[in-house]
């Protein structure tokens, strides 16, 4: 099996008198190292799935498998940044460890991170300080304070300018080529996904409609025909 393997996936949510499917017969796997991206309309189940892998909710049924047996460590980054406003900067990335009741935060590890995302600067200011683009840096650093061998980003620059997410693009890209860690991405851009991705899937009403590997080098450059090419028959399948 695939490191990560997840099979029939479903999901109900009670509404009123019926239910809710926002995922249904959901199957997907990917290796160490891969980088998926889930895209499709609002409410098609995207953030249900992450939620779901991340464990802070459970699934009506199917099953979600690591190959090695047990729960990887997972970092998550949500639209907004979700930051604790009563923290500073840093003890807000340092904040994962907090229930591990660790005595020595890992400072040092901390620090890097802030420097690696351009805001080390503002290590000791509250968030109210930082603005959309810096908090956004911020939670990213919280997310991969703790090693976690399983990022899951859901949309993550959806609330950013144009050149603060172009940006924050690159870096994640960075970050993902220099640490090899996996990653699903959720996003409601196709471009970004074909940018970024090894590997997307399109969710409609809560299943998979199709799905893409993508074979281009890093960096992508969309003035290249394939490019084009497989943005094309992504937005074919979501207009369906
Ligand atoms: N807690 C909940 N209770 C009831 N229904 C829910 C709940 N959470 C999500 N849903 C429903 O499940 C469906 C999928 O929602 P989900 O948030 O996963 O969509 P999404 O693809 O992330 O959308 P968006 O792009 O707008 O973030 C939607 O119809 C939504 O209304
Ligand atoms: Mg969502």
């Amino acid at each position: 099996m695939a490191w990560f393997e997840v099979s029939k996936l479903r999901k109900e949510y009670p509404l009123g008198e019926s239910v809710k499917v926002a995922l249904r017969d959901f199957s997907l796997s990917a290796e160490r190292g891969d980088f998926v991206s889930i895209i499709g309309r609002s409410g098609s189940g995207k953030t249900t799935f992450l939620r779901l892998v991340a464990g802070l909710s459970s699934q009506t049924s199917g099953e979600i498998k690591y190959s090695d047996g047990r729960k990887p460590r997972i970092g998550m980054v949500f639209q907004e940044p979700r930051l604790m406003p009563w923290l500073t900067v840093e003890e807000n990335v340092v904040f994962p460890y907090k229930p591990l009741g660790r005595k020595n935060l890992p400072l040092k590890r901390a620090r890097a991170l802030l420097e690696m995302l351009g805001i080390l600067d503002y290590k000791d200011a509250y968030p109210s300080a930082l603005s959309g683009g810096m908090a956004q840096r911020a939670a990213l650093g919280r997310a991969l304070c703790r090693e976690p061998e399983l990022i899951l980003m859901d949309e993550p620059l959806g609330a950013l300018d144009y050149f603060t997410r172009n940006a924050l693009r690159e870096e994640i890209l960075n970050l993902y080529m220099t640490e090899a860690k996996t990653i699903l991405f959720v996003t409601h851009d196709v471009d970004e996904a074909v940018a970024m991705s090894r590997r997307i899937v399109v969710l409609d009403e809560g299943e998979i409609v199709c799905r893409v590997k993508i074979d281009l080098d890093y960096p992508r450059k969309r003035t290249d025909p394939a490019f084009a090419a497989i943005v094309e028959q992504l937005l074919v399948s979501i207009a369906r």
